[in-house]
């Protein structure tokens, strides 16, 4: 049963199926599920959840899992995360945490195709706005929160641009199994997601400095201070975000598209869809596996940079360092910072970078930069096409168009876009961009090196009297005549 109300904080039984294991293939080092970890104590490296499939019983045929739509009733068929529990088996069925998550849809966008040069009926959105705290941290947050319950811990924290943050403060208050504390950088986080925290009850700390500077706090103080942290470094996170690509496939009646395309930030996204993907492939569930596009923003390009213009790979689990190390450097020497409007990816030390280098390479991956240009006029028009979403979900969509031009994605392809969060996180950005207020350009936009807004909407102002708002809308219905 899930525990809202009522978690179960005894012990897990350390002899699951499931363990922890560094993704460094020359370490490998195991470490048992019922340990707080975000790094691998022999080599540093990352850590993922690995599973003997052989002692378990993941489905036959991914059809099955439509079986838990019978019974959503129960929290945990209801639950978008957990109907897919069969394939991130790392905690008992009764000991799950939820709070509804993951009741998201996949939007096949035909205008959008058009404009972006895709054949109309081969565009889909997958909108995780629509998760209760309003974007995809709520995948990750439900495993997360399962995981903390499983192992005890009563306080639980993050360096979040926002939407970690707001995940976080909402699974705390709901569940009450932790209490909840926040680092954002100061000035850096949108106030639809900054009023979600403050909301839901959570110890808000703004750190002088960007998110970057605030990861690197949040890890020092989680470790001398023992609270579990919940940032995507965190392996149980990413099995929460793998079922975005299920619910995906089950949209698609189980076909496997042709291009996931995704925005990247701290890379826990890419991550976990290139594990959930090479999971699937190896337990025969897919016949093939869809490519990957990672988005940067052009302000906040670490991953661009390495992997497209360094050639930083994967390389079989031998990443090389010296050139991720270089490049840091270098950063430090021009003391760069990560600057973009779309300010849920403002990251350019992001922790998952050798992990989202392993998901490139199974998905036969790119990466694009898009600016902060492409990002809200993207976003204007996936705002035209209904439901809508926060900068840097458009970021998928502006990447979307980019590799069009270039060709890399093919008209007749198949592609799905990641809407990462919703319309209404950050409606300064949105009405900046569709204001007559110039001033208001210029401070949040033009600022931002957003000279224009080719796709706003303006409001109209008109005089409180009846003949001129007629006049103003028939002009309106004459313009707009298809
Ligand atoms: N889109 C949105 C709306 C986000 O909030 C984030 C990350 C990303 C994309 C990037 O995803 O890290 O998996 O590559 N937001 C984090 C936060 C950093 O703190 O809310 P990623």
């Amino acid at each position: 049963m899930h525990q809202v109300g009522s978690p179960d904080r005894r012990p897990v039984s350390t002899t699951s199926a499931a363990y922890q294991r560094c993704i460094a293939p020359g370490c490998g080092a195991t470490y048992d599920i019922a340990q707080i970890k975000v790094a691998c104590d022999q080599c540093g490296g990352l850590l993922d959840v690995a599973y003997d499939w052989d002692r378990l019983a993941p489905p036959t045929a991914l059809q099955e899992l439509e079986q838990a739509w019978q019974f959503r009733r129960d929290p945990v068929c209801f639950s978008g995360v957990w109907r897919f529990h069969q394939l991130l088996p790392f905690a008992p069925r009764e000991r799950l945490v939820t709070v509804g998550e993951g009741q998201t849809i996949l939007q096949r966008a035909d205008r959008l195709a058009t404009l972006v040069g895709v054949k109309p009926g081969n565009l889909f959105l997958q909108y995780e706005g629509l998760n209760p705290s309003g974007s995809f941290k709520d995948n990750g947050m439900a495993a997360a929160f399962t995981h903390a319950a499983l192992v005890g811990a009563s306080s639980a924290a993050c360096a979040s641009t926002g939407n970690t943050s707001a995940s976080l403060a909402m699974y705390a208050a709901v569940t009450q199994i932790m209490k909840a504390i926040i680092f954002v950088g100061s000035g850096k986080i949108a106030y639809g997601k900054l009023s979600q925290a403050l909301e839901y009850g959570a110890l808000t700390m703004q750190i002088n400095g960007d998110f970057d500077d605030a990861m690197a706090r949040v890890r020092e103080v989680c470790e001398q201070m023992g609270i579990y942290l919940v940032n995507s470094v965190n392996p149980f996170r990413l099995e929460g975000q793998k079922t975005i690509m299920y619910r995906v496939l089950e949209w698609l009646n189980w076909q496997v598209p042709d291009w996931i395309v995704v925005p990247g930030g701290n890379l826990g996204n890419s991550s976990a869809f290139g594990k959930a993907f090479s999971e699937l492939h190896a337990l025969g569930l897919v016949d093939r596996i869809p490519r990957l596009a990672v988005i940067n923003a052009a302000g906040a390009n670490t991953l661009y940079e390495l992997y497209e213009r360094r050639g930083l790979r994967w390389n079989g689990g031998n990443v090389d360092q010296s050139i991720v190390r270089r490049y840091y450097e270098e950063l430090d020497a021009r003391s760069r910072k990560a600057s973009t409007i779309a300010s849920a990816i403002e990251i350019i030390r992001p922790v998952n970078l050798t992990k989202c280098l392993r998901a490139l390479e199974v998905c036969q991956g790119v990466v694009r930069e898009v600016t902060d240009q492409d990002i809200l006029d993207a976003k204007a028009r996936v705002g035209t096409s209904g439901i809508g979403c926060e900068p840097a979900s458009a970021a998928s969509v502006a990447g979307l168009h980019l590799l069009r031009r270039e060709n890399v994605i093919g008209a007749d392809d198949r592609v799905v876009c990641i809407l990462t969060g919703h319309q209404l996180k950050d409606p300064t950005a949105t009405v900046a961009y569709h204001t007559t207020d110039q001033d208001l350009f210029n401070r949040v936009l033009r600022n931002q090196g957003v000279m224009r807004a080719s796709h706003a909407n303006r409001a109209v102002s008109v005089a409180n009297d009846r003949d001129e708002i007629i006049r103003a809308i028939r002009l309106y219905v004459h313009m707009n005549k298809h």
